[in-house]
Formats: structure tokens, sequence, C-alpha cells
């Protein structure tokens, strides 16, 4: 298996691209840690069935906003299951609104989760990832970062400052071994976007007429996160069905 005997911690591994994520790595032989927060329920249904994968697996609330809350889970997830091997900072929120709308909070809010998180998380990560001249970084942006939203000032800025983020990390430690690389998801059919039906105008926009699956976004993650992408760095690939070619 690809990943056997790595290590892999999601954020936002509970639900949604975050499970599927997990998942697949777990198939590919990754021991998985789950960082999220909010219902538990979730997040156990995910760790059994990483369980019955015949992977190991531990769960972690840990609010990626803070700092220490941060350094504590992944010094925690040394001590359960080893280093990380694969970061994936997949952890995010919408709050949508207009500009003329947009209630200062819910800016902040939105940056604070998606992209300095990722930043905290990968702060947390990096020295690890230097000592073993190794480490694959995996961002989950947004095609919203590429092409920017109207109603989503807040959520289009996170995701193009995780872009550059990524970019800067990548030239940073390149020459140690350590890849980090962006997926900008389209529209995935999650709990984030179920109230856009299969009739909704805005799926007329994608060129392949369609919503994608977790599965989509996780079959780039798996490579992303394999050997087979080690010459790869500093790239976002969409997986939005053409929507923002
Ligand atoms: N679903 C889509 O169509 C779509 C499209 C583009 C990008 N994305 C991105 O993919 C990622 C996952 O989206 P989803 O649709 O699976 O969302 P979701 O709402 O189903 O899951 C979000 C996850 O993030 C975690 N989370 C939220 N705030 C957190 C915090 N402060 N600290 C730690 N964990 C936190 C939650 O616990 C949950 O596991 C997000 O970054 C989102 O922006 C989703």
């Amino acid at each position: 298996m690809k990943l056997e005997g790595k290590i892999a911690l999601v954020t936002g591994g509970s639900q949604g691209l975050g499970r599927a994520i997990a998942l697949k790595l777990a198939e590919n032989g990754a021991d998985i840690a789950i960082v999220y927060v909010g219902p538990d329920a979730p997040a156990q249904d995910t760790a059994r069935e990483i369980e019955a994968l015949g992977r190991r697996v531990k769960t972690y609330v840990c609010d990626v906003r803070d700092p220490q809350a941060v350094d504590a889970a992944v010094k925690a997830v040394g001590e359960d299951l080893g280093k990380v091997d694969i970061l994936v900072n997949n952890a995010g929120v919408t709050r949508d609104g207009l500009l003329v709308t947009m209630k200062e909070e819910d800016y902040d809010l939105v940056l604070d989760i998606n992209l300095k998180g990722a930043f905290h998380m990968i702060r947390a990560c990096y020295r690890d990832f230097m000592r073993k001249r190794a480490g694959k970084i995996i961002n989950i942006a947004s095609v919203a970062g590429l092409v920017g939203n109207a109603g989503q000032v807040n959520y289009a800025a996170s995701k193009a400052g995780l872009i550059a983020l990524s970019k800067s990390v990548a030239k940073e430690l390149g020459g140690r071994g350590v890849c980090c690389n962006c997926i900008a998801p389209g529209f995935i059919a999650t709990d984030m976007t179920k109230d856009i039906k299969a009739d909704n105008p805005l799926l007329m926009q994608v060129p392949m007429k369609k919503m994608g699956t977790p599965e989509d976004v996780a079959n780039v993650a798996l490579f992303l996160a394999s050997p087979e992408s080690d010459y790869i760095t500093g790239e976002t690939i969409r997986v939005d069905g053409g929507l923002a070619m």
C-alpha cells in the first residue's frame, strides 16, 4: 500500500470532504488523526470506519484558531500515533453575505479558521517534516479563491490567501523535501452545499453539469499524499467539473 507506515492528520476529518480524505488515506495504508470541532458522533463514526480498515485512528477536539490547542494536539498525535507525515488542512467554514451586509465578526471568523488555522497547523508540524526531510502538506482551498465569488468576500479571500500561503511554504520548505499543494474544489455534495439542489442554475455554469463527490476530492488528496506526486509543489489542482477553467 502506498501510504503504509505514514501518519496523516486531517483537520475537519469528522465529516464531509475531510471524512472522505481520511478514509481514502486509511484505505491506502495511513494511520489517521482526526482534528475537529462540533458534534462527536460523525467523528466517532468516521473513526470506526477507519478502524474497520485495520488502521490506527485517534480523534482530537481542537479549534484550529487556537495556536496552543493546535500545538498540544500535534504533540498528542506524536505520542499516540507517531510524528505526522501528511498534513491535510481541510477545516473550513462559510459565513456568506454581500459586502454591504458582511459583518466584521463573520469576516474575521472565516479568515481565522480557513487561513490562520492552516498556518497554525503547518507551524506545529514543519519542524518534524524538516527533520525527516519529507512531508506532504495538502491545503483544501476552493475555486472561490481562484476566481472570487459574489457573496463570499471573506471566504474567497481566505482561500486565495491559502493558495498564496501554500506557494510560500512550498518555496521555503521545498529544499527540505516537503511538498505543499492545494486542492480547489468547486461544488461538492456535502453539508456545506446541502442547499444547492440538482436543478440549481448555479450548476448549469459547471461544464460537467453536476456536483462532484467527496470521493473526487479524496482521490486527488491521495495523489498529493503519495510518492507519485513527489516532484509537485506549490500547485493548485481544481476538482470542479471545469467550473473555474
Ligand atoms: N463542499 C464543497 O462544495 C466545498 C467546495 C470548495 C471547498 N470546500 C472546502 O472543503 C473543506 C471541507 O468542506 P466540507 O464541505 O466538508 O465542510 P463541512 O462543514 O461538512 O465540514 C467542516 C469540517 O471542518 C471542521 N471545523 C470547522 N471549524 C473548525 C475549527 N475551528 N477547528 C477545527 N475544525 C473545524 C468541522 O469539525 C468539520 O469536520 C472546507 O475547507 C471547505 O471550504 C468545500
